[in-house]
């Protein structure tokens, strides 16, 4: 047992199951285990089978502020939304009846364009932060849209509301049908040179700045250079769109005939790093993603938007194959819900449908999934060395889970253990079994004003 020799106070202890992944089991259930939280947010020790009198003498915290589970609860680590649109936030659960280049021209530039406005911005973006952190994101990687002020309110939220976030002002200098929602080149180098100084400058702990050209076709080969140069300059994320749709894929052959592939475009431009997140990557090559695994980029899985709007199937067991990086995102609108659970959900069901087509597919298993929501989403942001799993020395970013609230979604039988339980809460569960939600320690669910 490692001793407190510390100055950092417990500050939250609970005792009961806690489920999470590691890297060699995809879900690991500790039963009958102490947790504790210190003052800084991190988790302090875990403990199996302890007496914890004697824990709270060696850690100096009162038994009777121990948080015990019930038989019927466990402590999950916090979801990792690794690519969600808080613009189109307004217009989720609609619109979703356009292959991907006419439905951003109808239906998403003319919504993004309303973000000028301060007063809009700021209702849908305390909205989404608030549904998703009710809804288990712990941490969301975000784009916004090309205004600077409200991208950066966007980050304001996520403080506020306590959730922990990358923050991307979308760049984006051509190929809009909507004349008033692009920018100049030089404006969008401007603009976002002055988003990530003025983000940084607030010096939030949880919520940084992500580079973000909106995709290939919506950026300027310059345009693409300068934020290549920005993002290295400045050891910042990426994060962008790849590989979505066929008729994508064919206009980047068109757009960029110097580059051999989509991932080529990225790479000549030196967009691929390991801080990068590249959402879809549906119609990806083996030879593409070789380059995902040579330069530590990762992928976003985004299966409710992929089929909602047509886009493609992503073969996941083929990108983990490949040992390429890989968490899920609910790509909201193009995605009908901003809940991790339904990308969980939706990344099994892709994943049958392939085994369907091809019975030789090895098909996911929920435990797998459940490690690319958290564990796996983490590696995909390379924040895996802070959240991601319970390990002693990372941040405390939790789920208390309850699968038997009153009124709930889930039925319990009995003889059912906790992996049944897990489960029964991934596939039948929402936020109303999510009754606590912790980031970097803070509890943030219930929020504070409710
Ligand atoms: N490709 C470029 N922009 C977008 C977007 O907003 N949503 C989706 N799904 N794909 C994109
Ligand atoms: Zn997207």
């Amino acid at each position: 047992m490692r001793q407190n020799d510390t100055t950092a106070r417990i500050a939250h202890v609970f005792s009961g199951t806690f489920v999470h992944s590691t890297p060699r089991a995809a879900v690991e259930i500790l039963e009958n285990c102490a947790l504790g939280v210190n003052d800084e947010g991190k988790i302090a020790f875990i403990e199996k089978d302890i007496d914890l009198v004697s824990l709270s003498k060696i850690w100096r915290f009162e038994t009777s502020d121990i948080k015990q589970l019930g038989k019927n609860e466990f402590l999950m680590p916090g979801m990792v939304d690794t690519h969600i649109h808080a613009s189109q936030y307004s217009y989720t659960g609609t619109a979703l009846d356009l292959p991907l280049l006419e439905w951003l021209n109808t239906y998403t530039f003319p919504v993004e364009a309303k973000y000028k406005d301060l007063d809009f911005a700021n209702n849908v973006y305390t909205k989404v932060v608030r549904r998703t952190l009710k809804n288990g994101t712990t941490t969301a990687c975000y784009f916004a849209t090309i205004h600077t002020d409200a991208s950066l309110l966007l980050g304001e939220l996520a403080d506020k509301f306590g959730q922990r976030a990358l923050v991307g002002k979308v760049c984006m200098d051509c190929n809009s049908a909507v004349p008033q929602y692009k920018e100049s080149p030089s404006e969008c180098k401007v603009e976002t040179d002055r988003f990530i100084k003025e983000l940084l400058k607030k010096e939030y702990p949880n919520v940084k700045p992500v580079v973000t050209p909106r995709f290939a076709p919506s950026c300027s080969a310059s345009l693409l250079s300068e934020l290549g140069e920005i993002a290295n300059n400045n050891n910042l994320h990426i994060q962008s769109h790849i590989s979505e749709n066929k008729e994508e894929v064919e206009l980047v052959k068109t757009l960029f005939p110097g580059c051999k592939s989509y991932t080529d475009v990225y790479l000549k431009h030196n967009l691929l790093t390991d801080r990068t997140v590249m959402a879809h990557g549906c119609h990806l090559t083996d030879e593409e993603l070789e380059i995902f695994h040579e330069t530590g980029s990762a992928i976003s899985h985004c299966p409710n938007s992929n089929i909602s709007i047509c886009s493609g199937m992503l073969n996941v067991r083929n990108v983990l194959k490949h040992k390429v990086k890989l968490g899920l995102g609910t790509d909201v609108a193009g995605g009908y819900s901003p809940s991790m659970l339904d990308a969980m959900r939706r990344t099994l069901d892709t994943s049958k449908t392939l085994t369907i087509q091809d019975p030789q597919h090895q098909t996911l298993t929920f435990e797998e999934v459940f490690r690319l929501a958290t564990l796996g989403g983490s590696e995909a942001l390379s924040l895996d060395e802070q959240i991601g799993n319970f390990v002693v020395g990372k941040d405390f970013d939790a789920l208390r889970v309850n699968v038997c609230v009153p009124d709930g979604p889930i039925d319990l039988f009995p003889g059912e253990g906790p992996k049944v339980i897990l489960e029964k809460f991934l596939n039948l569960g929402d936020d109303r079994n999510i009754t606590e939600v912790y980031v970097a320690g803070r509890q943030v669910v219930p929020f504070p004003d409710t």
